[in-house]
């Protein structure tokens, strides 16, 4: 048994990060709108005031607004079946709370999705990729208000009603755990009075920032439940998935102490799905909130009917890496430290800190298939690369993919092993910006688009050899790697 013959190959993408025209067509203002340019080395910078001393690279990203037919028509020209992108809700609700939607901003996704279709193509729609309206985070704090889940709602209807007979696949919430995890901490604690930098990912929270990332996760949960019950109602016909950073944890050395701190930090990464697909808070929520210093959720009557109610169809992950964990202080500063956790000796890393690990993503597959029993779909992974532009605009990326094949040979043995895998979108499959670090120069992309970190370039696409790699792949489904 190889790939099943519907399976989903295409690409994934976010508004935020490729779609540009932040104030065209009507659009408000998103949160990521106002986050400046990073590097590896500098943080990204939250400003309350949009200032035209900064680059914020959310305002042109791509700008797919104005390419879209080109870019749609390179997928294709990939075979693409699948297109995963995100609604900038901003551009359908411009300030999130009104009751009517921007007509024109319905009108771009329309063209957008009906494009998608001409060539066969599915689009798989994220409804919230981080692109929650600024008004909302301003007015109401964000998350951490029950009222951001009616907000939430009205969108959803909006959509699923308007795009019922063109969008079959969906996603409630990007990479859903990230809030627990403390990537949001913007998203979950309302936005800083002040211009300030991301949250490190690995430095230590206050009770109170945890506080408020489970809080606002429930209300997530809650939202995402109940968006699940109703797009059924609106198209029986929907499949609706959660999204969930992945990545295995594996324990440093075979210390007891070791292998049970792994299998806690996984937590992290389970928590959001066990709520999302069996519909309840796991077994060990009560404990795991008692030792992060007292974490209560405050939860309303019929919180729990509704959590119940609205599991999800599918289940979809990301994975780029896998890391290490130890109980043992000295053993940590002595490995060296990776993007979340200690350096697996056995496993080389990406520039930017991300251990490149094939093997763990059939171990994941397998661990989560287990646990869930429904059917998975990749949604993100790829490695992100300098490229060199040589003569003629031709770019051979044989790293990028060396990556993507020994990837797809891992999701090949866990469909051997029983997995029901749907599909792989790899992410940035046109390059676009990068979350952590706002970079151009961290490229995913099959397809080259000629702008650098300060924003300059003719903005041309160049497909790179993966392009004509990956159309192979999908031609012979899976089996020409
Ligand atoms: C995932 C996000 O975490 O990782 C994407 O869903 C993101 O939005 C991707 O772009 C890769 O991360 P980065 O930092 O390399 O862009």
């Amino acid at each position: 048994m190889s790939f099943p013959k519907n399976f989903l190959w295409g690409g994934a993408t976010a508004a935020n990060q490729f779609e540009g025209g932040w104030n065209e067509g009507g659009k408000g203002e998103s949160v990521c709108d106002h986050i400046t340019a990073g590097t590896v080395s500098t943080p990204r910078y939250f400003t309350n005031v949009i200032s035209s001393e900064n680059n914020y690279p959310s305002h042109e990203a791509i700008d797919f607004y104005h390419r879209y037919k080109e870019d749609i028509a390179l997928f294709a020209e990939m075979g693409f079946k699948v297109f995963r992108l995100s609604l900038n809700w901003t551009r359908i609700f411009p300030k999130g709370d009104e009751d009517k939607p921007n007509q024109k901003g319905l009108d771009f996704y329309r063209a957008v999705f009906e494009e998608c279709k001409k060539y066969g193509m599915e689009p798989l729609v994220t409804i919230s990729h981080y692109e929650i309206p600024y008004h909302l985070m301003k007015q109401y704090g964000g998350w951490l208000s029950r009222d951001c889940i009616d907000f939430y709602l009205n969108f959803c209807e909006t959509v699923f009603k308007e795009y019922k007979d063109l969008v079959t696949y969906w996603l409630t919430f990007n990479e859903i755990n990230c809030m627990v995890m403390g990537v949001g901490d913007i998203l979950s604690g309302g936005i800083p009075s002040e211009d300030s930098p991301l949250q490190d990912f690995n430095s230590v929270a206050t009770k109170e920032q945890k506080q408020n990332r489970f809080q606002a996760t429930h209300h997530q949960f809650v939202a995402s439940a109940k968006a699940v019950v109703l797009g059924h109602e609106i198209n029986p016909e929907f499949k609706i998935g959660c999204m969930v950073a992945g990545g295995a944890i594996y324990p440093y050395t075979c210390n007891p102490e070791d292998v049970v701190l792994a299998q806690q930090e996984m937590r992290m990464n389970y928590f959001c799905g066990d709520v999302q697909v069996r519909g309840e808070y796991p077994y060990y929520t009560k404990r795991m909130l008692e030792e992060m210093g007292g974490i209560s959720i405050d939860m309303e009557d019929g919180d729990v009917e509704v959590l119940k109610q609205g599991t999800v169809d599918f289940y979809s992950f990301s994975y780029y890496m896998s890391t290490c964990t130890t109980a043992d202080e000295e053993a940590k500063k002595a490995s060296g430290n990776v993007i979340m956790g200690v350096k697996n000796p056995y496993l080389k890393a990406s520039d930017w800190g991300w251990q490149i690990d094939p093997k763990g993503l059939r171990y994941l597959l397998n661990e989560l298939y287990g646990r869930y029993q429904i059917p998975m779909m990749v949604v993100e992974n790829g490695l992100g690369a300098v490229d060199v532009v040589e003569a003629g605009n031709v770019i051979h990326d044989s790293y990028r993919i060396d990556y993507l094949r020994e990837h797809i040979k891992q999701m090949e043995e866990a469909i051997k092993d029983g997995v029901d895998l749907m599909g792989f979108t790899p992410w940035g499959c046109i390059d676009l910006v990068s979350i952590s670090t706002g970079e151009m120069k961290k490229r995913y992309g099959f397809i080259y688009v000629d702008k650098d970190n300060e924003g300059n370039g003719s903005l041309d696409r160049w497909r790179k050899d993966s392009f004509y790699w990956y159309k192979k792949v999908i031609a012979s489904n899976g089996k020409d790697l």
